[in-house]
C-alpha cells in the first residue's frame, strides 16, 4: 500500500509560491502558516492599510510562535521572524501578484458575484499550470469558479479560524478537479502542518455542514425557553466534551456571519429541514450585535 500511497502523491506536484488574495482574519492566518513552511507568500488586497493591518496581525501571532518555540533563544528567534517575514510579500496589483504563482488562495469577502468576478480575472492572467482555490466557507466552489475555464485546476482550501492553531484544512473536489490537483492540495495542506479531509463540493463542506445546524438547534432552544444560554454551553462542555458550548461558539464565530451562512443555505436549499433561520438570531444581529467582535452576542464581553 505504501507503493500505492507514493504512486498517487507522485501525481501532484510541489507548491513553491502562493499567492492569497484579502488579507483579512483568514488571510493573514493563511499567509503566516504557508510562509512558516518555507512557501513564498504574496498576499493581496485592495489597500494598503488592509496590507499593514494584516502584516501587524501577523507579527502579533509570530510573535507568540517564537515565544514558544525559541523560548531562551533570542537569536534563533530573531532569525525566524526574518526568514518567515522574507518569504511575504504584499502586492495591491492583482496582476503582478499572480505572474509566477502556483497556487491561488482567494479569501475575500464572501459573496458569490464578487468571488466569480475575481476569478474569472485571474483566470485570465495567472500562468497555465496554477492551482485556484477559495477559502469559502458556504458557497459552492462549483458556481464560484463556474467562468473559469481551467476546470481541472480548481478546488477549496477552507481553513479555520485560527488559521495558524486549528489543525484541520478541508480541501475540496469538485466533480472537475483532476487527481493531480487533488493530490497537489493534500501535499500542500501537509506541507503546511495541516491534517487534511476531503469533501465533495456540498453546503458547508463537513464541519460547517454539522456545526452550522447543531448551532441554530441551540438558539431555537434559547427561544423555545428550553434552557439558558449558559445550561446549553455547560451541558455541550461538560456532558459531550466540546471545548466551546454551541452558543459561545456562536459568539466567537461572529452571529453576522453565521446569520449570512444560514439565510444563504435557507435560500438555495428551502426545502432543507437541516437549513433552518433563526427569529432570536435575526432579532439580535438586527441590533448591531455580532457577538465577541462587537462586545455583545448572546453574552456581554469587556473589550
Ligand atoms: P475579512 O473581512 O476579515 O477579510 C476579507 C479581506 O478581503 C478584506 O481585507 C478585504 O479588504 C479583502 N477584499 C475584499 N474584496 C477583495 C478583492 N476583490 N480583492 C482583494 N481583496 C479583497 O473576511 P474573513 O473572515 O477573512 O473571510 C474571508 C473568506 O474566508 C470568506 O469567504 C469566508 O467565508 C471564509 N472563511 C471565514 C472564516 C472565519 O472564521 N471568518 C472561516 C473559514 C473561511
Amino acid at each position: 500500500s505504501s507503493i500505492a500511497k507514493n504512486a498517487t502523491s507522485s501525481l501532484g506536484r510541489t507548491i513553491k509560491t502562493v499567492t492569497i488574495i484579502g488579507g483579512g482574519l483568514m488571510g493573514s492566518g493563511i499567509a503566516q502558516v504557508a510562509a512558516e513552511s518555507n512557501h513564498k507568500v504574496i498576499l493581496v488586497d485592495q489597500k494598503q492599510e488592509f496590507l499593514d493591518k494584516s502584516l501587524n496581525i501577523i507579527q502579533t501571532s509570530l510573535k507568540r510562535v517564537i515565544k514558544k518555540k525559541f523560548d531562551k533563544d533570542q537569536q534563533g528567534g530573531e532569525k525566524y521572524l526574518n526568514d518567515v517575514n522574507g518569504r511575504i510579500q504584499t502586492s495591491l496589483n492583482l496582476e503582478e501578484s499572480l505572474q509566477s504563482t502556483d497556487l491561488v488562495i482567494e479569501a475575500i469577502v464572501e459573496n458569490l458575484g464578487i468571488k466569480q468576478k475575481l476569478f474569472k480575472q485571474i483566470d485570465q492572467i495567472a500562468p497555465k499550470h496554477t492551482i485556484l482555490t477559495s477559502n469559502t466557507s458556504s458557497l459552492p466552489i462549483t458556481e464560484i469558479v463556474q467562468d473559469v475555464k481551467r476546470q481541472d485546476k480548481v478546488g477549496g482550501l477552507h481553513f479555520f479560524n485560527p488559521v495558524p492553531v486549528m489543525k484541520l484544512l478541508e480541501v475540496i473536489r469538485t466533480s472537475s478537479t483532476s487527481d493531480e490537483t487533488f493530490q497537489t492540495l493534500l501535499a500542500f495542506g501537509k506541507a503546511l502542518g495541516k491534517t487534511t479531509v476531503s469533501c465533495k463540493d456540498t453546503p458547508g463542506f463537513i464541519v460547517n455542514r454539522l456545526l452550522v445546524p447543531y448551532m441554530i438547534e441551540a438558539i431555537h432552544m434559547i427561544e423555545r425557553g428550553d434552557a439558558t444560554p449558559e445550561d446549553i454551553d455547560t451541558a455541550m462542555k461538560l456532558g459531550a466534551g466540546y471545548p466551546m458550548g454551541p452558543i459561545e461558539l456562536l459568539d466567537y464565530v461572529g452571529l453576522d456571519t453565521s446569520k449570512y451562512i444560514v439565510d444563504g443555505w435557507k435560500k438555495r436549499f428551502p426545502d432543507d429541514a437541516s437549513f433552518k433561520t433563526s427569529e432570536l438570531l435575526n432579532k439580535i444581529v438586527g441590533e448591531g450585535k455580532f457577538g465577541k467582535k462587537t462586545g455583545a452576542g448572546f453574552y456581554k464581553y469587556s473589550k
